[in-house]
């Protein structure tokens, strides 16, 4: 239900344009172009190329030298380096992000640098692409931990890494919990309004959001929310915050532990919510854990429908979450419709420029 966008297959984006798309036909020029004084340019063009050839040649493998060493130095970049360079205060905050995805990562950043807190995200690439074009602008900030999201066939079941892919997200969180920092996890269709670090109240293990839509009143508990239709609670996996305790590190090992249980689909590993869901209900008595207020963390499913309820909690909102839609084109409309789509207009402000 909470159909988190940056875990949609890309395959859709990625398609190949159709073969009746009009640049196919810019072949079809007449040939009246081999005139004498064109023959004669071309002509011309050659013998000066043949003369330059030598140091376009130097000069293209200087280009291809220091591209090469660009590429290699990120490829081996770790997590271990990337966590250390960007943590503050024993804090990283974390996103996973695809290629098709850029313009969302850029959105949730300009929104994240107006709280002042772009400093510490790491953004975890999914593909070699990402990782090159987040770090040609912004060194550092992006880290891909293989194995990557290439072709099809490469999370097949049973294959090299498999198990890892599944389980990619709460095996990441992991690992940076492993490397004793808290860490934050946000989905990038996501905008923040204020800074949700000021709401971590307390000390608890694990801090999460509630995604069901009925309204609740303000002083709710915050204890993980009773479970629903489908036999569990429906918190999201979206925003989540861990301090780097073994109660936090439990919660990530339980949802690895019910991801690989269930049986693969692609639909269902996409969203690894449920999974999440089980995993907190079986240690609620071990695990000290947070929901967060609904009137500042509310679901896309209250926040985009319900328009007396957000009246009534101007101000409080931290998170707006563009979930309860699906589709790229829908997301981005839905975002400037309200607002939200900063890139449009800041993309200045995001240390990644304008994409
Ligand atoms: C990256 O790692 C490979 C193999 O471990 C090594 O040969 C290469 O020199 C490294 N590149 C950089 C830029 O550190
Ligand atoms: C650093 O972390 C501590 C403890 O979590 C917090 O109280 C403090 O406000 C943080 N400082 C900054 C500059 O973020
Ligand atoms: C799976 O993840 C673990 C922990 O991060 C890592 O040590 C291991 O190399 C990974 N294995 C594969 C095949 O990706
Ligand atoms: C919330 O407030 C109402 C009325 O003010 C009260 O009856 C209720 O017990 C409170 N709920 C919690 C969880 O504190
Ligand atoms: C919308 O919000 C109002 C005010 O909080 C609430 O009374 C109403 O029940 C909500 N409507 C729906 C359909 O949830």
């Amino acid at each position: 239900m909470a159909a988190s966008l940056h875990q949609r297959p890309a395959q859709s984006l990625l398609s190949n344009p159709s073969p009746h798309s009009p640049r196919f036909s810019l072949s079809k020029r007449p040939s009246s172009l081999l005139t004498r004084t064109n023959l004669l340019l071309l002509f011309s063009l050659l013998i000066i190329l043949g003369f330059l050839y030598p140091y376009l040649g130097i000069s293209q493998s200087l280009f291809s030298n220091t591209h090469f060493k660009f590429q290699s130095k990120w490829r081996n970049y770790s997590l271990e380096e990337a966590v250390s360079f960007v943590g503050q205060n024993g804090t990283v905050i974390v996103c996973i992000v695809s290629e098709p995805y850029l313009d969302f990562l850029n959105n949730w950043l300009i929104s994240v640098t107006r709280q002042k807190h772009q400093d510490k995200v790491l953004v975890i690439a999914e593909d070699y692409n990402t990782l090159y074009r987040v770090n040609e602008r912004w060194p550092g900030h992006a880290v891909l931990i293989p194995p990557v999201l290439e072709s099809h066939s490469a999370h097949k079941f049973g294959s090299l890494g498999f198990f890892n892919f599944t389980a990619r997200r709460p095996r990441h969180l992991l690992n940076i919990l492993e490397l004793g920092y808290s860490v934050m996890y946000n989905d990038v269709d996501m905008v923040w309004l204020k800074d949700p670090f000021t709401y971590l109240d307390g000390n608890h293990d694990v801090y999460f959001m509630d995604d069901v839509a009925a309204v609740k009143p303000l002083n709710h508990s915050h204890a993980l929310p009773p479970p629903g239709k489908k036999g569990r609670p429906y918190v999201c996996s979206c925003m989540i915050f861990l301090r780097p305790t073994s109660g936090a590190k439990l919660a990530m090992t339980k949802w690895i532990e019910e991801l690989q249980e269930q049986p693969w689909t692609r639909a269902r590993k996409a969203n690894d919510q449920p999974a999440f869901n089980w995993a907190l209900m079986k240690i609620e008595k071990q695990v000290d854990m947070y929901l967060l207020p609904q009137s500042a963390f509310p679901t896309g499913g209250l926040y985009f429908k319900n328009k007396t309820w957000v009246r009534e909690t101007k101000g409080s909102h931290v998170i707006i979450h563009n979930n309860y839609i699906l589709g790229f084109e829908k997301k981005i409309k839905r975002f400037r419709d309200y607002g939200l789509w900063l890139v449009d207009d800041y993309a200045s402000e995001s240390p990644l420029g304008k994409l």
